[in-house]
């Protein structure tokens, strides 16, 4: 991971917000390179929205109204249980305060709890598994925290106070009045804004069920511990798609949407055996069934997506709380209902850190090291670059000439500076799937050498067949 964090700043990917103050916990700044990966990605998720004939798109504001939180069960519900240190005053969530501590201090915890060995034999997995088997539930994690568990800033043990729900919503104020009856909240999803402007896109596109809305944007959560660079932050981006259903058909498209945003990642690239399903067991008092697509990154398993059956719980609430008729007209069967919704939601700052995981590789060529990002091309912040052999006997102007032809329709990277191999180093350390060289054989037949990222292959080709090269080969990396 450190390598990676090291790397997303080196090249300009990713940066501390506001650095040079010291940073701002749980933001992150994307840089030259990162807004084009973040771009691709998003673009990428886009197209496989909405390039069919049942998703609309939308744009809604992150501001809505408060009422919204309150029929979506923000308000009441969207909390974490937080401990507070009373000597040191440092806040943490309970659960991530647990999950952080050493395998040696777990089998402590089972120790002192349950007055067992499980020093012997046992592996640290197997204390592992027996801990989260065992410290589970508010009760027994209560008395860990209270008895066992000192303060991770000032190490004073039994100094935590009891258990509180914290709202994870940022609030604000519209107008220059702060009260109460001015407050707003910075969204903590997107998708209300799907679901309070479902008759409007209804209407508009005259779609028919079952149809889709999908939408890009900023959410906003107030996570008490931000960690893992990308994976949990304040401000994030999410893609979010709501499929509206008619009841009784949710079944069907939920097994539909599960595979086509498995599918989604293996078509960019993404390798079967870095992702899994977790099913979730404990499901929300609304939710009729729910899985998550989990990725291997560094530090272990996590969530990337989230797909949900949601019932017909949010449409009603909306109904419910705004006092609107939330209901479909189903001229076939001329039956009036609230349609079922089935849910996607993929972060995409969380899936950029993916992606950005996935295709890192060290390999040893030729007795050096190689850094390299196997990027799907479709991501990669340059789809290629043009590199003059040496400045002079017009190599340089050839190529440059060639850069700004390919400029018309792709990112494209000139450098001229440093060794061939170097050169090539620093496109493979981004992810540039091509490099066209320009020689001193250039200057008599007019073909330059292309070069393969992956493979490190080169061949030759003409000057004039690189923009249709370098769209065939994008075209057909992508599938199109
Ligand atoms: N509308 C449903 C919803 O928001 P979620 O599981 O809370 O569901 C969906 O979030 C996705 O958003 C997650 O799978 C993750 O990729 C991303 N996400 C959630 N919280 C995040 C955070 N604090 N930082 C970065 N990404 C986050």
């Amino acid at each position: 991971m450190d390598k990676i964090v090291s790397l997303a700043k080196r090249r300009g990917f990713v940066f501390q917000s506001s650095e040079i103050y010291g940073g701002l916990n749980g933001c992150w700044d994307y840089g030259p390179l990162g807004v084009e990966l973040l771009n691709n990605l998003k673009q990428a998720w886009w197209r496989s929205m909405t390039l069919r004939d049942d998703i609309e798109g939308i744009d809604a504001s992150i501001l809505m109204h408060p009422r919204v939180w309150e029929a979506s069960g923000h308000v009441a519900n969207f909390t974490d249980p937080m401990v507070d240190c009373k000597q040191c005053k440092a806040r943490y969530r309970t659960d991530v305060l647990i999950d952080d501590l050493s395998v040696k201090k777990k089998k402590e915890i089972l120790r002192g709890l349950y007055k067992e060995d499980f020093e012997g034999q046992q592996s640290d997995e197997k204390i592992l598994m027996e801990f989260s088997k065992r410290i589970v539930g508010d009760e027994i994690i209560a008395k860990v925290i209270r008895e066992l568990i000192v303060c991770p800033n000032c190490g004073n043990k039994g100094t935590f106070t009891e258990a509180r729900q914290f709202n994870l919503m940022f609030k604000t104020f519209v107008g220059p009045v702060e009260d109460t009856n001015n407050v707003v909240y910075l969204r903590p999803e997107t998708a209300q804004g799907i679901f309070v402007n479902f008759l409007n896109v209804l209407n508009a596109s005259r779609q028919k069920l079952p149809f889709g809305i999908a939408q890009i944007g900023k959410a906003f959560r107030n996570e008490i511990n931000t960690k893992n660079f990308l994976f949990r932050t304040r401000e994030f981006e999410q893609m979010e798609m709501q499929y509206f259903v008619k009841p009784g058909s949710e079944d069907t498209w939920f097994e539909y949407w599960r595979e086509e945003r498995l599918q989604w990642f293996l078509n960019l690239g993404m390798k079967r055996d870095m992702l899994q399903w977790h099913k979730h067991e404990k499901l929300a008092h609304y939710a009729k069934n729910a899985y998550d697509i989990e990725f291997r990154f560094p530090f272990g398993w996590g969530e990337v997506e989230g797909i949900h059956s949601r019932t017909d719980y949010d449409l009603s609430r909306h109904e419910e709380y705004s006092g609107k008729s939330m209901k479909y007209f189903d001229e076939q069967s001329k039956e009036k209902f609230t349609p079922y919704v089935i849910e996607t939601s993929i972060g995409a700052s969380r899936s950029f850190m993916a992606f950005l995981c996935a295709s890192y590789d060290e390999e040893m060529v030729e007795g050096e090291m190689r850094t390299v990002l196997h990027l799907h091309p479709t991501l990669a912040p340059m789809k290629a670059a043009v590199l003059p052999l040496v400045n002079r006997e017009g190599m340089d102007d050839i190529a440059r000439q060639l850069t700004k032809d390919l400029q018309k329709s792709f990112r494209v990277f000139y450098d001229d500076s440093g060794a061939i191999g170097r050169r090539y180093r620093r496109q493979d350390e981004i992810g540039t799937p091509y490099s066209f060289t320009v020689d001193s054989q250039t200057l008599q037949d007019r073909t330059v050498t292309v070069r393969e990222r992956d493979s490190m292959k080169q061949e030759r080709l003409s000057i004039d067949a690189v923009k249709n090269y370098l769209s065939e080969h994008l075209r057909h990396e992508t599938g199109g």
